[in-house]
């Protein structure tokens, strides 16, 4: 959603801001703007549409050292070059951009308009510049905006430009990322460590209720009670190739390809061969603890929620620990019991859905225990939680998640094996799956090489307006995930059913244009997985079969993957099931990378 992109230095700021833009674009937006300070003034920018658009309608001479820059997704207001950010206040002396929702708006927008002030937006962001402007003493900006802070209630993350203090940015943060980037000479900020990978190599993470001001030689930050808050850099661990497509269409066919080596990343130094087991070091629980855990409980949104329902399945089958997985939206708003031996497990790729973290924040106010499954370090939700399993996959760029899919259930293979390790799982067993581990990159890699067969696939299923996809126990959780990167790539609407549940009512929907995606792995269930499908078929239904072993004649299409440990085999079995969203979307010629409607973090309820 929203993005920010703020820069202070000693170069033109506003191509790096328009590039920082283009870098956020994955998020999802609807309108962009800019601005910059110069020569005692500021100069906004606003447009309604891409990046590109705002770009191509910037004046040739634009430039200026300090700039802040906004992508926005409507929330007050409907998208508009005028609810675009930056808003300013009425002389143009001061300029914000804001991600997040401010629960006060209508009461200050009532203030300000008694006060003859103009509104220009629909926004609750504009509130803030009025606001800020009218301060005592502006000419102390920090404090300015700290003061207007204190009379806001909500989510925020800000920045703030003066027209008269063209050397500094002010940058805060409630609810939303803020991430400092320091560079040579120069100071960047932005929501999304996507923007700062060009300039800069060192990161600086704000906390909730702080603020700072930047200049080209730093920042310094406080709280908002204007008390120094020292704050430690590190390293940014993304390079700037990892947001850019090398040689592929698409990022999400490039996200495909690199899963291979994301789960060789996930595996790398986490495991014990001595003991067959794995070894965990950002889970801060001893075996006694982990003995002591009585359940578990996977919270997530999309996709995160649907690794994790795989995920609950390995921890059953591996550790013997009953698990489930809840969409997280859901489980908070139904006032969940907190059990004090659940362990829960919040997953996100982001790290900055707010349904999840909104889970995670109640479960800890209600004593319970939650680890993160998280891609993005330092995120929301990486640091709400104690501890957790670093996904390790890589900017994941395209809306439909893939690689940080693959590499959540890796990492719950890891806690399966580490949680069945300290209970009953032998060390015959761990061995066993470890080795079913260490061959995953290379039956990823031989499922990519047959890519050609499941395009031809997709080519088949591309012109269906609604599809099936189903499975059984094991299988069931990538039926889901399937029929979700379909609907969401391809926007086929497909639908996943647990096979068993075909013959209860869904059947009635089989016809000759209703195709059936299966999902079928080795397991103990073929026969009656064969079963399902000769149902279809005798309905007259068009079954594409993706499955360990050929079902022969039952498959009007098949995909082959490789034999595997029996736990992993969802994982394996739902990588032709992305090949074949893919090229199905491709095929429609649809905007792959961010499908309508959608955004890749969503950071409202
Ligand atoms: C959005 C995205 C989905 C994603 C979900 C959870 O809805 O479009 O692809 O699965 O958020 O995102 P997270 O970052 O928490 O994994």
């Amino acid at each position: 959603m929203c993005g920010i992109v703020g820069y202070v230095g000693r170069q033109d700021g506003v191509p790096v801001l328009l590039e920082g833009l283009a870098r956020v674009e994955y998020r999802g937006y609807d309108s962009a703007g800019l601005a910059v300070a110069k020569g005692g003034a500021l100069r906004v920018h606003k447009k309604e549409g891409r990046v590109g658009d705002l770009a191509a309608s910037l004046p040739k001479r634009l430039s200026g050292t300090t700039g802040i820059a906004h992508t926005r997704w409507a929330t007050h207001g409907p998208p508009s070059d005028v609810n675009a950010h930056p808003h300013v206040d009425t002389g143009c002396d001061v300029a914000v951009v804001h991600n997040g929702m401010l629960e006060n708006a209508e009461e200050l927008r009532a203030e300000l308009q008694a006060a003859g002030v103009a509104l220009a937006s629909d926004t609750d962001t504009e509130v803030l510049a009025h606001l800020i402007a009218a301060d005592d003493d502006v000419d102390d900006l920090e404090g300015a905006v700290a003061r207007v802070l204190q009379r806001v209630t909500g989510s925020y993350g800000i920045a703030v430009l003066h027209a008269a203090q063209p050397d500094r940015i002010v940058i805060a943060r409630n609810g939303s990322p803020v991430i400092i980037g320091i560079g040579e000479r120069e100071t960047m900020v932005s929501s999304d460590v996507a923007a700062l990978v060009r300039h800069c190599r060192q990161v600086v993470h704000l906390d909730d209720g702080e603020l700072a001001t930047l200049t080209k030689d730093g920042f310094q930050a406080s709280t908002l009670g204007r008390r120094p808050s020292p704050k430690q850099a590190t390293e940014l661990d993304r390079a700037p190739e990892e947001y850019e497509k090398g040689g592929f269409q698409h990022f999400l066919a490039k996200e495909i390809h690199e899963q291979p080596e994301a789960v060789e990343r996930a595996l790398s130094g986490r495991i014990e061969d001595r003991f067959a087991t794995a070894h965990l070091g950002g889970i801060e629980l001893t075996p006694r603890e982990l003995r002591a855990v009585r359940r578990i409980k996977v919270l997530g949104c999309g996709s995160a929620y649907y690794s994790g329902l795989m995920g609950a399945g390995l921890i059953e089958a591996l550790a013997r620990v009953p698990a489930d997985a809840e969409p997280a939206a859901e489980f908070r708003q139904r006032n969940p019991l907190i059990e004090p031996d659940t362990l829960y497990i919040a997953v996100s790729q982001s790290g900055e859905t707010l349904d999840t973290l909104l889970a995670v924040e109640e479960v800890r106010r209600k004593g319970g225990r939650v680890l993160g499954m998280v891609n993005v370090v330092g995120s929301s939700i990486a640091r709400a939680v104690e501890g957790g399993i670093h996904l390790r996959a890589g900017a994941e760029v395209s809306v439909a998640s893939t690689k940080s899919f693959t590499n959540t259930v890796v990492a719950f293979a890891l806690l399966a094996l580490h949680l069945g390790r300290v209970r009953d799982l032998s060390p015959a067993d761990g061995e066993r799956l470890i080795a079913g581990l260490r061959a995953l990159p290379g039956q990823i890699a031989e499922i990519l090489e047959r890519e050609d067969e499941i395009a031809a696939v997709a080519e088949r299923l591309a012109p269906a307006h609604s599809a099936f996809f189903i499975g059984r126990v094991s299988g069931f959780p990538a039926a889901l995930e399937g029929a979700q990167k379909l609907k969401e790539v391809s926007y086929i609407h497909a639908e996943a059913y647990p096979a068993s549940e075909l013959k209860h009512g869904p059947l009635a929907l089989i016809s000759p244009e209703m195709p059936s995606v299966c999902v079928v792995p080795d397991d103990h269930l073929v026969a009656k997985n064969r079963s399902a499908i000769e149902q279809i078929r005798a309905r007259g239904g068009e079954t594409i079969v993706v499955a360990q072993t050929s079902v022969g004649d039952l498959a009007d299409a098949e995909s082959l993957v490789p034999r595997c440990e029996p736990e992993l085999a969802p994982l394996l079995l739902n990588i032709p099931l992305q090949v074949l969203a893919y090229h199905a979307a491709v095929e429609l010629g649809r905007d792959v990378d961010q499908p309508r409607n959608l955004a890749k973090s969503v950071t409202v309820e």
